[in-house]
């Protein structure tokens, strides 16, 4: 079930506002009935027709990007800049499902089905968010420990659920560390390092979920397939 709103703005007809103000306006019926509630939830079968006339619904489409460094993770930029969504080649209102920075890289999921980006990014569900980062300096033992415990950073507190050193270098003075993670905080992975005295030099997130990088080079996106939307699914706790 979605709200009336969002349907009659994912079909393209209308912005959101202004399908708020068509609702109140009492142009918009649901199965031939007028209705005027903002927060009405409608859902796949249900006849949705403003002033009369049906509207269709866009298709749910789901794409994995394997985003490479310098690209947005945005709809849209004000400084004109090029965001993932022009990557895909699509007519769809697509959205990526959360947020990779600007110079991280790896899966980013882009989709127009709001409950199937909200199962991932829903911190209950548990999801994996698998990174590796490449850090300045050698990480010691004591300081993995502090992020699998959990660090206090503005009130909130950040936890890997697991911590795995992969490389040092004591060469270029640095080391590789994956860690997993279930929220999805802002810069959560550097902020976390930075907290116990590492800057990050270079972050790729390898997974999400059962999601990973496999056939789909820098740059690149494939389709999900039905079963990997159901398996989505049937991950919502
Ligand atoms: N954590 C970060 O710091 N940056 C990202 O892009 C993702 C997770």
């Amino acid at each position: 079930m979605e709200r009336l709103q969002k349907v009659i703005a994912s079909s393209g007809k209308a912005s959101r506002r202004k399908a708020e103000e068509l609702i109140l306006q009492g142009k918009v019926k649901v199965n031939g009935e007028i209705v005027t509630e903002l927060g009405t939830k409608v859902n796949n079968t249900d006849k949705i027709e403003i002033d009369n006339e049906l509207i269709t619904k866009e298709e749910k489409e789901y794409y994995l990007l394997n985003k490479p460094r310098g690209i947005i993770t945005s709809t849209t930029d004000e400084k004109n800049r090029k965001t993932v969504i022009d990557l895909i080649k699509t007519t769809a209102r697509i959205y990526p499902v959360g947020r990779l920075d600007y110079d991280t890289t790896g899966v980013l999921l882009l989709t127009n089905d709001g409950e199937f980006a909200n199962i991932l990014m829903h911190p209950k569900n548990n999801i994996d968010k698998v990174y590796v980062a490449k850090i300045k300096g050698i990480i010691t033992g004591a300081d993995i420990n502090k992020l699998k415990n959990g660090i206090t950073i503005d009130n909130e507190v950040l936890t890997a659920t697991k911590v795995k050193l992969k490389k040092v270098d004591s060469k270029s003075n640095t080391s590789i560390v994956q860690l997993i993670i279930h929220e999805g905080k802002n810069h959560q992975v550097k902020r976390m390092f930075s907290a116990v005295g590492y800057e990050v030099l270079k972050l790729k997130r390898e997974k999400l979920a059962f999601f990973d990088l496999k056939n789909v080079s820098s740059g690149k996106y494939r389709k999900l397939t039905p079963k990997e939307v159901a398996k989505v699914y049937s991950m919502k706790k």
